[in-house]
């Protein structure tokens, strides 16, 4: 692996200078005007594939946004790794809050980050961690140092429920054959505590919709008789959760992995300031579920957050009026054992059965995803310990994150496949808010150990 270090070690600059490239490009899946950029983004991805080596490179065209795949064969008796990320962003909004245009990429020293870090929409989540794998494997193919073989699968639909992906994935398992799928769309503690994300949360997410009278009425000439929506949706919103911060939609909790007193107590030796966590968040105090710890609340318990919630007249000055209706975006997050679609069908029976009969109810699904527990006994977890403990002189700490990749529950069903999810950013680099960032270190330390891993992994499989 030396000579792969070394061409890392000289074309810094480089790899950098594309990166900012490609954040140039605004590439938000979830809104249809950008639907040109992300098509760019995609062939920004090819075509660096292609020159980082790749034998063989497509973009395959959904009914959504493209999906590029690359590979390198070297020999097909060696393993073959495949690597997963997305090129689509978030929304950038509300671009005020920015300090600076969120694809105009610019270089900026943090507390955390004292060698710097990339501001723009994407830089860690996920165009970053992702094109680190593509500059890995650009120097493992210069330097004549590619150990086994590898496919990419670059997606543009992951921050909107990767919709398209599971088909692809069916229709090519062939093509996508492989014994391990790697991933760097996750965080780690901390710069000098390196973790690896063993579990990712499911999601059920939905829309609701509170219909009263059919239209907008005087609230001084109806007030007081008619139902108002927004006041029913805040009542049946709030009647959720109890002063506990349980769920309370009958059999929301009934599959609900229970977590050993063991793993909860090793899970909580995980470095963890709560006085710097409230201080970093500008927050007096915490208000999750009663009984669990902050990390156990994050990763090993299933929530309900309100996304958004609107209705009425939310305009300049005061207008007085009583809505005809009301909306909320609710997001669930699941744990193992629990899956979308009964708990979107839990959710919908229970939110139609609190509503009063003054308003009508509609739920519509979004996209859900399975959650995803890795297990740390295998060679394919081992290979990233040993990657992470080369390039940080740590071995790394295996956490379950409270995020979502919906994709990785299916790797396993589909591809028959293990996920190691050794993502490089860190929680406090602000993914899917103003000022999203990723630090300089971040982007090549990941660069530094991905071939270590493609090594290790190799090695360990012979
Ligand atoms: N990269 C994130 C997921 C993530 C971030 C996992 C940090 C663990 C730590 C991913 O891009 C993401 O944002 N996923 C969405 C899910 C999707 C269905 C929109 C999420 O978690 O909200
Ligand atoms: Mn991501
Ligand atoms: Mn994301």
């Amino acid at each position: 692996m030396n000579n792969t270090q070394s061409y890392i070690e000289s074309n810094k600059d480089k790899f950098l200078e594309e990166l900012l490239e490609l954040l140039k490009i605004p590439s938000v899946s979830a809104d249809p005007a950008f639907a040109s950029d992300v098509k760019k983004a995609a062939e920004f991805v090819k075509e660096s594939l292609v020159k980082a080596g790749c034998d063989l490179v497509e973009v395959h065209q959904t009914a959504g946004h493209p999906i590029v795949y690359g590979e390198k064969t070297i020999d097909s008796s060696l393993p073959t790794i495949l690597v997963y990320g997305h090129y689509d962003v978030q929304p950038a909004d509300p671009i005020e809050l920015w300090d600076s245009p969120p694809f105009e990429p610019v270089i900026k020293k943090t507390d955390i980050h004292p060698e710097g870090a990339i501001f723009a929409r994407g830089s860690c989540d996920d165009k970053g961690q992702m094109f680190m794998h593509v500059k890995a494997f650009e120097a493992m193919s210069e330097s004549g140092e590619i150990p086994c073989n590898v496919k990419f699968m670059i997606e543009g639909e992951e921050e909107v429920g990767s919709v398209n992906l599971g088909q692809f994935c069916k229709d090519n398992k062939e093509k996508l054959a492989c014994d391990v799928v790697l991933i760097s769309d996750t965080s780690v503690i901390a710069n000098d505590v390196p973790s690896v994300t063993v579990g990712l949360r499911g999601m059920s997410y939905v829309e609701v919709e509170i219909t009263g009278p059919s239209k907008d009425l005087h609230s001084g000439v109806y007030g007081g008789a008619v139902g108002n929506p927004v006041n029913i949706l805040c009542d049946m919103i709030a009647s959720l959760k109890d002063s506990d911060n349980h769920i309370t939609i009958p059999g929301f909790y009934d599959n609900v992995e229970i977590v050993s007193i063991e793993e909860r107590a090793a899970m909580n030796e995980a470095p963890f300031d709560i006085e710097k966590y409230k201080k970093d968040l500008n927050i007096e105090a915490v208000d999750g579920e009663k009984g669990y710890t902050v990390l156990e609340q994050t990763s090993i318990r299933p929530t309900l957050e309100l996304n958004g919630i609107w209705g009425g007249y939310i305009g300049k000055g005061a207008k007085t009026v009583l809505p005809s209706q009301a909306f909320a975006k609710i997001s669930m997050r699941l744990v193992p054992n629990q899956t979308p679609n009964e708990i979107t069908e839990l959710f919908t029976n229970h939110f139609k059965s609190i509503a009063p009969d003054s308003v009508k109810v509609k739920v519509t699904p979004h996209h859900g995803g399975n959650p995803a527990v890795t297990p740390t006994d295998t060679l394919e977890y081992k290979a990233a310990s040993m990657a992470m403990e080369k390039t940080y002189g740590k071995k790394p700490i295996p956490v379950r994150g409270g995020g979502s990749i919906p994709i990785v529950s299916l790797f396993e069903k589909v591809l028959g496949t293990k996920t190691v999810l050794m993502g490089f950013g860190l929680d406090s680099d602000s993914i899917h808010s103003p000022n999203e960032h990723y630090g300089l270190f971040n982007f090549y330390k990941g660069i530094e150990t991905i071939p270590y891993y493609f090594h290790y992994y190799t090695e360990l499989k012979k």
